[in-house]
């Protein structure tokens, strides 16, 4: 267990734009930071960093947090991972507590299967250092095919020995469970007559290991030694498990990030080998798709650390398939993508060892094209005088153009291919347009993606119509509720009634609020909600620490990340869509105690009405099952009732009521 202290300091030492920085692209705006958001895929940036409230949030999916909730969602860590996390990056010695045996046993799933695959790879790497069989199989393979050692260490290369049950019995001894060796892939696990069978998944092969962006090793790849029987695969790859999920996966992206962030760009290639050659010849800055077609999800990794990408395909006809694949993907990501086609019988592995860094520059500076371009060249290698196959090619173009998000691009991709192609550039457009008010039409109704948190609070409209009255959920007025309490409670407001000619009553927001609900004898039916509140008042009573600071680092992590949730940092627009409605959703309540004061009794109101409102159902309800006369007028009576104040709260709040 970490102690007190070191969290702590820990907490105090983060600067949220470094944390998040680390991941996300950010650029400055206003007193906050925006970036595209690293948990939803978005074209235009609303991830929302605030440096002053120390926590971030997405506009669009409703993600937030502080530093440390941030790094567990990201790097998908635990709570005592991210605190690890963050006292490396900052330097802070971390002070434990005593660690027993039962704390070990409580480790989570993922931390589990993450001990093992460490522990794997290190024992792979061991054993291709200083077993015979490694060193005379694997080391000497590496050697043959040009590998240093220094690559081999940086990549941490392994070898699996012949004996198939070599790993399972290693693994056993140093106490993994087989229910973990088995979830992890490392082990297969077959059903035969006499029982089930075990055995090592990796055996006489070398071993990449695959790391993930923060650099844990979640799977492996295993490579045939080319001297073994070919009828078995030529790799054979860890198995999807909670720790490794193929289509995520870039390999070498943990020891290309920084390589790729400093250059801002990133060379993609398809093979584990390809990326160690480039990578040993000095560009440093590259990763493989693994043999799959790019993923969402591997564009996403691609997009934290660079827009441009520079695809690197074998120079036969699979590659450039593989190549045009990988484009029509890229496009849509509105990344910047170019391509370099090899020398025919050359994939980059085998280039890169043929030339030293200055030829590969020179080659891949010379060979760069950007889509249009390549595609234009196949084009002409082709048959370019085939009018159908002509047309055919300008419609496949203008898809492509017309799949790239960003407009500005779209006109000066159109314009360049209508003069590579000779074709009139109104025509061109034309088609594009045309594709694209399809594809629109297609998918007007974006599916909003729900990654499983709850929305960021946003103050009602000032105007509520009837039908919104109506909707009106409770669970809802309470958290706007406790939004304006979070966001404004240690704000002063004038509580006068505005006919009132006396002196102007000044009171904290809190106070008001608290004194509202007392008075009404209010109680949240939202159970967090109701806790959430009673631990304010708790602590604002105390009056010797700050509320934020106070939930920042309390105990329970549901209402310290509720509080995160609510605390409101506005999306700081961008000088181009400062447009009237902008202005005014900023300038609404923070400008103005009036409105601040008005917003607060509507809230309040409405959490009376839909208080209320559940009265009078239950009454109801009440009512059907009640056979006693006289019990029978008294809940007419007071339905009645009920039912006049209900009326009397939906016109004021329909209406301006002050
Ligand atoms: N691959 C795979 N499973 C296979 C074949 C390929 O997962 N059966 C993946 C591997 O990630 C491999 C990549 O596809 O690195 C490219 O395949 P290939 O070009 O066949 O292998 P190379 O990486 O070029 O390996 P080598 O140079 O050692 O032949
Ligand atoms: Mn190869």
């Amino acid at each position: 267990m970490i102690k007190q202290e070191t969290i702590n300091e820990i907490i105090n030492a983060c600067r949220i734009e470094e944390v998040v920085g680390d991941f996300v692209r950010l650029h400055k705006r206003g007193v906050n930071y925006i970036g595209l958001c690293p948990f939803h895929n978005e074209k235009t940036p609303s991830f929302t960093v605030s440096p002053t409230r120390g926590i971030c949030k997405c506009f669009g999916c409703g993600v937030a947090g502080d530093s440390i909730g941030f790094i567990m969602k990201h790097e998908h860590y635990s709570y005592v991972e991210a605190l690890r996390y963050l006292a490396k990056k900052y330097n802070i010695e971390i002070q434990e507590t005593e660690q027993t045996a039962e704390n070990i046993q409580k480790l989570g799933e993922r931390d589990a299967l993450l001990s093992l695959t460490a522990f794997a790879s290190e024992y792979f790497s061991h054993l291709l250092f200083h077993s015979d069989e490694g060193k005379s199989i694997g080391l000497s393979y590496f050697k043959e095919r040009g590998f240093i050692e220094d690559t081999i260490q940086k990549f941490q290369l392994g070898y699996a020995l012949k004996q198939r049950d070599n790993f399972l019995n290693h693994a056993l001894k140093k106490g993994f469970t087989l229910e973990n060796l088995e979830k992890s892939g490392l082990i297969i696990a077959t059903q035969k007559e006499n029982g089930i069978a075990r055995f090592d998944r990796f055996s006489e092969r070398i071993i990449f290991p695959i790391h993930n962006f923060s650099g844990k090793v979640i799977g492996f790849g295993g490579r045939i030694l080319s001297n073994v029987d070919k009828k078995s695969a030529k790799y054979i790859n860890s198995p999807e498990s909670p720790i490794y999920h193929k289509s995520d996966v870039l390999y070498g992206i943990f020891q290309a990030k920084n390589a790729i962030r400093k250059a801002d760009k990133c060379y993609l290639v398809e093979g584990y080998t390809d990326v160690l050659s480039l990578y040993q010849a000095g560009i440093e800055n590259v990763i493989a798709s693994s043999g799959t077609s790019l993923t969402e999800g591997q564009i996403k990794q691609i997009n934290k650390l660079t827009n441009n990408i520079t695809v690197l395909y074998d120079g036969d006809s699979a590659g450039i398939e593989a190549a045009i694949r990988a484009v029509g993907m890229l496009l849509k990501e509105d990344l910047n993508i170019r391509i370099i086609i090899l020398p025919e019988t050359e994939d980059p592995d085998s280039f890169a060892r043929k030339n030293d860094l200055q030829q590969i520059r020179q080659y891949f500076s010379e060979q760069e094209k950007d889509f249009i371009q390549f595609k234009i060249d196949i084009l002409l290698k082709d048959k370019s005088n085939d009018p159908i196959k002509k047309a055919e090619f300008v419609n496949q173009i203008a898809a492509d153009i017309a799949s790239i998000p960003d407009i500005i691009k779209v006109t000066l991709f159109v314009k360049q291919c209508s003069d590579l192609l000779d074709i009139p550039e109104t025509v061109l457009l034309r088609r594009v347009n045309k594709i694209r008010l399809e594809t629109y039409k297609e998918n007007k109704i974006e599916p909003k993606k729900n990654i499983g948190e709850t929305q960021v609070v946003q103050p009602l409209p000032i105007q509520i119509d009837q039908k919104e009255l109506s909707a009106l959920q409770i669970e809802e007025v309470e958290k706007k509720l406790l939004f304006l309490l979070v966001n404004y409670g240690e704000k002063t407001i004038n509580t006068q009634n505005k006919d009132e000619k006396d002196e102007p009553i000044f009171m904290r927001v809190d106070q008001f609020i608290f004194n509202n609900l007392d008075n009404d004898g209010l109680q949240f039916e939202t159970f967090t909600y109701q806790k959430f509140l009673d631990i304010y008042a708790e602590i604002a009573e105390k009056d010797t620490v700050e509320i934020k600071d106070a939930f920042y680092l309390y105990p329970d992590e549901d209402i310290k990340n509720l509080y995160i949730n609510l605390v409101d940092i506005k999306p700081t627009p961008s000088p181009l869509w400062e447009s009237d409605k902008v202005r005014s959703f900023i300038t609404t309540i923070d400008n103005s105690k009036n409105k601040l004061y008005e917003e607060i009794i509507r809230t309040l109101q409405m959490l009376r009405l839909v208080t209320l409102r559940n009265m009078k159902t239950k009454k109801n309800q009440q009512l059907k099952t009640c056979k006693n006369e006289q019990e029978t007028k008294a809940l007419l009576s007071s339905i009645t009732e009920i039912t006049k104040i209900i009326t009397q709260i939906e016109k004021q709040l329909g209406v301006d009521y002050r």
